[in-house]
């Protein structure tokens, strides 16, 4: 499978959000990016259902919910509804985060689990095949626009081999820092799905950049 794009809606510009997302919606692009953030699990707050609710107004495309917030579980339905295809948890803070990848399943969407750069990577092993997505946080969690971890390169390669051994059908997501500096050396390493803010939305003509991005090879 070729990579997708997936541009984070955090970096689109708000007093004109349905331009962005129409622009998505027609660019090479196969998913939306879209962080929840609660000012309590992350040091900073984002958005949430009325934005995700109008975010779907305007695109068929595959909606990535990224949820960065305490206590997940309660609201897996609510995103569902208001629109998201998937939805990805932390693995952090969740103590039974086996039961909500199969409460997000339940509702109909794909399931992801998130971990921050400081998780070790074999925590996947014993639940890889309730994991749709494995989103590999190349930066810590909180803001668009910081610089990449050198390091998580060899987590998305330790991932990769997880995978491979296991069987499983679960693909790899990486978020934060990634652009046409290092994107290659990313997909080379394994990564199906990128995740890009600022180095989409910081650019004269977004949807070229992400044009760019989807056709390194
Ligand atoms: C960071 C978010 C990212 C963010 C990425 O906590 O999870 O999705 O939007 O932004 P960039 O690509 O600018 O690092
Ligand atoms: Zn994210």
């Amino acid at each position: 499978m070729s990579h997708i794009i997936a541009p984070s809606v955090l970096s689109a510009d708000f007093s004109n959000l349905e331009k962005d997302i129409k622009m998505l919606d027609k660019s090479q692009a196969e998913w939306i990016h879209f962080d929840v953030m609660d000012g309590v699990f992350v040091p900073n707050i984002s958005f949430g259902f009325p934005i995700l609710k109008a975010t779907r107004k305007h695109t068929s495309k595959f909606i990535d919910v990224h949820l960065m917030m305490v206590n997940p579980e309660k609201y897996i339905e609510q995103f569902k509804n208001a629109g998201a295809d998937g939805i990805s948890v932390h693995y952090e803070g969740n103590i039974h985060i086996l039961s909500i990848l199969n409460q997000i399943r339940a509702c109909g969407a794909k399931a992801g689990l998130v971990l921050n750069p400081a998780t070790p990577i074999s925590v996947i092993k014993d639940i890889i095949h309730s994991i749709d997505t494995l989103l590999i946080m190349s930066v810590n969690p909180g803001f668009g626009g910081q610089k990449f971890i050198p390091n998580t390169i060899n987590r998305i390669k330790e991932a990769k081999e997880i995978i491979k051994k296991t069987g499983a059908k679960t693909i790899i997501e990486v978020d934060g820092g990634v652009g046409p500096s290092n994107a290659k050396e990313v997909i080379d390493a394994g990564a199906d799905v990128l995740v890009a803010g600022s180095a989409v939305f910081n650019t004269e003509n977004p949807s070229e950049t992400i044009s760019r991005l989807k056709n390194i090879s």
